[in-house]
């Protein structure tokens, strides 16, 4: 019998901030509190719990999480009995300092405490808040969670490594997430097969350093990601498979390889590079080159040559200089990206850039190098999506759209792609001319159906 058939059901709200884990870690939370009778909804009022999930990457990020605090206290004031836990990142950075700037938090958990949230839960409500779990524990919180049971959407996610052992100096998550742990092959590729059977046809791989997977395999070695890559493809049903978020030095032949006979490996890659010079990259401890960076997108490119590439970049990184900022420049004229996301350097607490006394680029300096990067990224990107237009791209469509008769789908290159089609292409993936360009994304018309996956190699060329 379902909670809300018992009477019993409790409403809880989430809300999200920051990466694609802590989207997947929102739902493996309300998996947890599925048992206890809550119930997801989508706003906070009214709700019986409210779960701020929080990131710590950047200040304004951490910031948000403390107004969203104020507004809730009002609500909790008119509802007896509400609980609000503050979980990830910031939780994770900053637990007694929550409780001490907002009594009106209950349950303060890190991100790998989750699994104990129903005990969690009982010691708030009896002792009346004042519950701080921010442990790394022994215990992998993999063991512990129940399988999810929730319809996928078309394109799910699945986490398969957490944490990061690579300490870029102005990086919080090695010590809010922990030391890299991997998932074995064989539970991954269990939950990858229960994702595809609840309609999933896309799946993204997540992990802070995802290229550093070494999960125990079936044969008790470690397999790389390039090999797990191999084995998920195999499983039926599944037309795509993504990863995020990767670092230059994991990307190994094995995984490069991948990207060029996997067809249902996406030709589209998150490679954050940071910065363009070899002095800022040195001092970030990224402990690669711009060449470096450069020879593996070649790679990449000789292998799977319309592979699209995207990146992350930090501008006025203590000590960045003008010559360097202009390094940066023409590492993104070299590559040509399809999309990248840009952020002027925030100094974060603990981390070893936050602690230098010199060199910190001023406020005015980064947002006017933050403008004209961007200006650059975003006419690259432009140009790369009116590129696209005459073009014929496989679409699996994820959704209807705003305008009756609509459907909206994804492109192999993260496009939104805007079709007048029927609703029961949703979950398969067709063919689409591409006509145009919109600040949405694209639009299109219906190629072709076979009913069958496409990959992009099969309908691109010409
Ligand atoms: N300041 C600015 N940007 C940062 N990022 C990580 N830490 C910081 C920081 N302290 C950016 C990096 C990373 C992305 C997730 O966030 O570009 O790849
Ligand atoms: Fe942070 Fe990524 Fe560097 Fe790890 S590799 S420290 S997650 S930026």
């Amino acid at each position: 019998m379902r909670p809300s058939e018992t009477g019993l059901s409790k409403k809880l709200f989430i809300k999200t901030y920051g990466c694609q884990m802590n989207v997947y870690d929102s739902a493996r939370m309300a998996d947890v509190l599925a048992p206890l009778g809550y119930e997801a909804v989508d706003a906070p009022d009214g709700a019986d719990m409210v779960i701020l999930n929080t990131c710590h990457i950047r200040e304004k990020a951490a910031e948000k999480v403390y107004s969203e605090l104020g507004r809730l206290r009002s609500l909790k004031d008119d509802r007896e009995g509400m609980v609000i836990a503050v979980a990830g990142c910031v939780a994770q950075a900053e637990g007694e300092e929550i409780m001490r700037r907002a009594p009106c938090v209950d349950i303060v958990l890190g991100p790998q405490t989750y699994h104990r949230l129903p005990e969690m839960v009982a010691r708030a409500a009896r002792a009346g808040g004042g519950v701080l779990d921010t442990d790394f524990p022994v215990e992998p919180k993999f063991d512990f969670l129940p399988e999810s049971s929730a319809p996928s959407g078309v394109g799910a996610f699945l986490t398969i490594q957490e944490g990061c052992d690579k300490f870029c100096t102005f990086c919080v998550v090695p010590y809010t997430r922990g030391a890299e742990f991997s998932r074995s092959v064989a539970e991954i590729e269990a939950e990858a097969r229960r994702l595809v059977a609840n309609g999933a046809r896309e799946i993204t791989l997540l992990g802070q350093n995802v290229n550093a997977f070494h999960g125990a395999g079936p044969d008790g070695r470690d397999w790389g990601l390039g090999r797990l890559v191999r084995r998920l493809a195999e499983i039926d049903g599944l037309y795509g498979i993504r990863y995020t978020t990767s670092h230059p030095l994991s990307m190994d032949e094995e995984l490069i390889a991948a990207h060029g006979d996997v067809p249902a490996l996406m030709p589209f890659l998150h490679l954050p590079v940071q910065s363009g010079s070899d002095r800022i990259l040195a001092a970030m401890n990224r402990k690669h080159t711009a060449d470096d960076y450069r020879r593996i997108v070649d790679r990449l490119r000789v292998v799977r040559p319309d592979i699209a590439m995207a990146s992350d970049f930090i501008v006025g990184y203590p000590g960045e200089t003008d010559a360097d900022f202009e390094d940066t420049l023409r590492l993104v004229r070299d590559v040509g990206y399809a999309q990248a996301y840009s952020f002027k350097y925030s100094p974060r607490p603990g981390t070893p850039a936050a602690g230098r006394r010199y060199g910190h680029v001023d406020e005015a300096g980064k947002t006017e190098r933050l403008a004209v990067l961007q200006d650059l990224l975003d006419a690259q990107m432009s140009a790369f999506n009116q590129a696209s237009v005459g073009r014929v791209l496989p679409v699996l469509f994820e959704r209807t759209g705003r305008h009756p008769g609509q459907i909206v789908g994804r492109s192999p290159y993260m496009q939104a792609v805007h079709v007048d089609a029927p609703r029961d292409l949703i979950g398969t993936s067709a063919a689409v001319m591409v006509t145009g360009v919109t600040s949405h994304g694209l639009t299109g018309v219906l190629a072709a159906f076979s009913g069958r996956p496409m990959h992009s190699e099969e309908v691109v060329a010409g």
